[in-house]
């Protein structure tokens, strides 16, 4: 089973061309959390797999808690793909304390985090997937015959972002309080649909947080139609990303 937490489709997309090529299933695990309490083993000759997104040099807060609940016996073939902008810090290894992987690979994947900055070109999104597609069947291969590998890109000074920038960005950039909503929502529906976590609940026809933290996985932000969401005031000049093939409504 190829388990995987994405909020703009990214790392969804990963883990089924992966699945597509190593015979696995995938499983969203933000549903299998909000479904109840998880609890995954996996046997001896397994193979179990984890795909998320990089936030702040870190795995998102949701998935470290998601693999506490794994239990992994003797014999057991476990690895982690990572999806990133750019560079991963010293995410996976610190990783490794929640889940005892024997390979970990990150890919590099157009940039959702339209908090800070702005989206890449097209045509650098279209280079990084391409590039991504060819790692895919890389990483495909050395899954099916249980290769043991890092192949990370930690990035300068990756120690030191994981360590302080990781924790800072957890404890003070999730709070939900900065988003906002213009009068261009139509009221859909489908950021509220669409959170892992369930901070929106449509109030009136209109969404409101209601969590004081989330993931910021920002697929709220980077999905809605109509380019009603905001958070805080920068984000209403940049752009917006979700992988298109991962719509769902
Ligand atoms: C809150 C947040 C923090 C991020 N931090 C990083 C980072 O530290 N390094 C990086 O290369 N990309 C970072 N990104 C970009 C995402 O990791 C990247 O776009 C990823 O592929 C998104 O995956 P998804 O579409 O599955 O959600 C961040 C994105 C978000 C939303
Ligand atoms: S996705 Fe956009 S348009 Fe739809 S309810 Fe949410 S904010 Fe409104
Ligand atoms: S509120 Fe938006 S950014 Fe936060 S977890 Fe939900 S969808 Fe993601």
């Amino acid at each position: 089973m190829i388990y995987y937490f994405s909020g703009t489709g990214n790392s969804k997309w990963i883990a089924e061309e992966l699945a597509r090529r190593t015979g696995d299933e995938v499983t969203n695990l933000a549903e299998f959390i909000n479904d109840g309490p998880a609890s995954v083993f996996a046997g001896m000759d397994e193979t179990i797999g984890i795909v998320f997104p990089i936030y702040a040099w870190g795995a998102p807060l949701i998935v470290e808690r998601f693999c506490q609940s794994i239990t992994l016996a003797p014999g057991a073939f476990a690895f982690a793909v990572c999806s990133c902008g750019d560079e991963a810090g010293r995410a996976m290894k610190r990783f490794k304390k929640f889940y005892a992987y024997q390979s970990a690979w990150s890919l590099a994947m157009p940039n959702n985090y339209v908090v800070g900055f702005d989206v890449d070109s097209s045509e650098l999104e279209q280079k990084k997937i391409h590039a991504a597609r060819e790692k895919i069947e890389s990483i495909a291969q050395a899954v099916l015959s249980h290769t043991n590998v890092y192949d990370v890109h930690e990035g300068a000074g990756a120690g030191v972002k994981t360590a302080l920038v990781r924790p800072m960005f957890n404890t003070f950039a999730r709070a939900t309080k900065h988003f906002s909503v213009d009068e261009t929502c139509n009221g859909c529906g489908l950021c509220a649909r669409i959170c892992p976590i369930r901070a929106i609940a449509m109030e009136g026809g209109k969404p409101a947080w209601v969590r004081k933290h989330c993931t910021q996985c920002l697929g709220c932000i980077n999905r809605c139609p109509q380019r009603a969401i905001q958070y805080g005031t920068g984000t209403t000049k940049r752009g917006r990303y979700y992988f298109p093939s991962t719509q769902k409504d």
